[in-house]
C-alpha cells in the first residue's frame, strides 16, 4: 500500500493547507504558499487543501468560515496554483479526512497531542479570554497527520511553526506501520531557506498570525491595499540603536524586516544588512519589495473573485481526484486494524 500514485508524475507527492480563520498574510505566504505555486506543483504530484474542519477548533462563526473558505480557495489559485498541475479541494468535502482522523487518534497519546506547542499557547489564550477550550483542539494534530498520511504525503511544504505537528504525523506513520503492518509513507517537512517565521510587525517576538484581529497594524494582508501595506511596513517595531544588522535574538524586528525584503528579493538577510545604513531606508525598501510581491496576487485574485462559478468548479472537481487518492489506502488503514472494511 505504501507507494500508490494518482497522478502518475514524477515528483514526491505534496501535501499542504491553510485553515480558513482568518485572512490570508504575508506569513501564510513567505512560509507556504509561494512555494506550492512557485516550486512544489511543479515538481511533484501536489495536492492543496483549504482545511475547513480545523477552522472548527476554536469558536466560529459559521458565515465567516464559509465566506473565508471560498476566499482562500480564491487565493490559493491567485498565488498561481494551477488546477491543471495539482489538486486543489476543501477538507470537508473528502470524508476520509474525518474518517482517517479517528484511527489517528487511536495511535496517538493523550501525552504526546498535550506537549504540542500550538496547543498550548491556543489553549491557554481561550482560557485566558474565560472560555472553554474545545476537545479537537487537543485532538487537532490527529486530524492534521489524516490529511498528510491519507494521500502517501512524502514532503509537506509548511511554515516553521508547522514543523512539530509534522513530526507526530511522522512518528504517527511509524507507530501504525510497525503495529499494523505497511500502511502508510513517512512524510517530512519543507521548510522555506528564509521567512520560515515571520513575525508581527507592532511584536516581532511573536509570529504574525491570521486570527490575531487585534493586532491588525502589525499583520500585513495578501489583499491589503499597496498604501496599507506601506503604512504598516514603515511603522513596523524596530529595536534600539540604529546600526543594521540581523540578529534575530537581540534585534528581531529588524531581523524579521531583513528576513521578508530577503524573502521578497531573493538575497540573504545577513548580505542585505550589510546594504543599509539606517532602519528608515530598509523599511522603505521592504515595503516597496511586499508591495510587489503582492501587487499580481491582488490583480489575479480580484479577477477570480470575480467568477465564482469557476472556483466553485476548481473545488469540485478537486474534492472528486482527491476522493479517488486518498479513498483505497484509509480503506486499507481500516482492514489493517482490524474492521470489516
Ligand atoms: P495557517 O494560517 O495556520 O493555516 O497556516 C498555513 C501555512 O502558513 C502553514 O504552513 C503555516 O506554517 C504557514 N504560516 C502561517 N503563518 C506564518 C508565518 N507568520 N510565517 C511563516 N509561515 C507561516
Ligand atoms: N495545521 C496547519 C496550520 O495551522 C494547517 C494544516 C492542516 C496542514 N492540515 C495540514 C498543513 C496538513 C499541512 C498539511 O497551518
Amino acid at each position: 500500500m505504501v507507494s500508490t500514485r494518482a497522478m502518475g508524475a514524477a515528483g514526491p507527492r505534496v501535501f499542504s493547507g491553510v485553515q480558513p480563520t482568518g485572512h490570508l498574510t504575508l506569513g501564510n505566504y513567505l512560509g507556504a504558499m509561494r512555494r506550492w505555486a512557485e516550486v512544489d506543483q511543479h515538481r511533484g504530484d501536489a495536492v492543496f487543501c483549504v482545511v475547513d474542519l480545523h477552522a472548527l477548533t476554536v469558536e466560529h462563526d459559521p458565515a465567516r468560515v464559509r465566506r473565508l473558505s471560498r476566499q482562500a480557495a480564491t487565493l490559493m489559485l491567485a498565488v498561481g496554483l494551477d488546477p491543471q498541475r495539482c489538486t486543489v479541494f476543501v477538507q470537508s468535502h473528502v470524508d476520509e479526512h474525518a474518517r482517517l482522523s479517528y484511527l489517528m487518534e487511536c495511535t496517538a497519546t493523550d501525552g504526546e497531542m498535550r506537549r504540542m506547542i500550538q496547543y498550548r499557547e491556543k489553549a491557554a489564550r481561550v482560557t485566558a479570554r474565560g472560555g472553554s477550550v474545545r476537545l479537537s483542539l487537543l485532538t487537532y494534530p490527529a486530524l492534521m497527520a489524516a490529511d498528510i498520511l491519507a494521500y502517501g504525503t512524502q514532503e509537506v511544504p509548511v511554515g516553521a511553526d508547522q514543523a512539530q505537528h509534522v513530526e507526530l504525523a511522522r512518528d504517527l506513520a511509524v507507530r501504525f506501520n510497525q503495529r499494523y503492518g505497511p500502511t502508510f509513507v513517512v512524510p517530512k517537512a519543507t521548510l522555506p531557506g528564509v521567512a520560515a517565521r515571520v513575525m508581527d510587525l507592532q511584536d516581532p517576538t511573536s509570529k504574525m498570525g491570521k486570527s490575531e484581529q487585534t493586532r491588525a497594524a502589525g499583520i500585513v494582508y495578501l489583499l491589503d491595499e499597496p498604501d496599507v501595506v506601506r503604512k504598516k511596513v514603515l511603522r513596523a517595531v524596530t529595536d534600539g540603536g540604529s546600526a543594521v544588522a540581523y540578529e534575530p535574538a537581540e534585534r528581531p524586528g529588524v531581523a524579521n524586516l531583513l528576513s521578508v525584503l530577503a524573502a521578497c528579493t531573493g538575497g540573504d538577510p545577513e548580505g542585505l544588512a550589510g546594504s543599509y545604513g539606517s532602519y528608515g531606508a530598509l523599511k522603505e525598501d521592504t515595503a516597496e519589495a511586499v508591495v510587489e510581491v503582492l501587487r499580481p496576487v491582488r490583480e489575479r485574485h480580484a479577477a477570480l473573485a470575480a467568477d465564482t462559478g469557476y472556483v466553485d468548479g476548481v473545488l469540485r472537481d478537486g474534492a472528486e481526484r482527491a476522493r479517488s487518492m486518498a479513498r483505497p489506502r484509509v480503506d486499507a488503514a481500516y482492514r489493517a486494524v482490524g474492521l470489516l472494511a
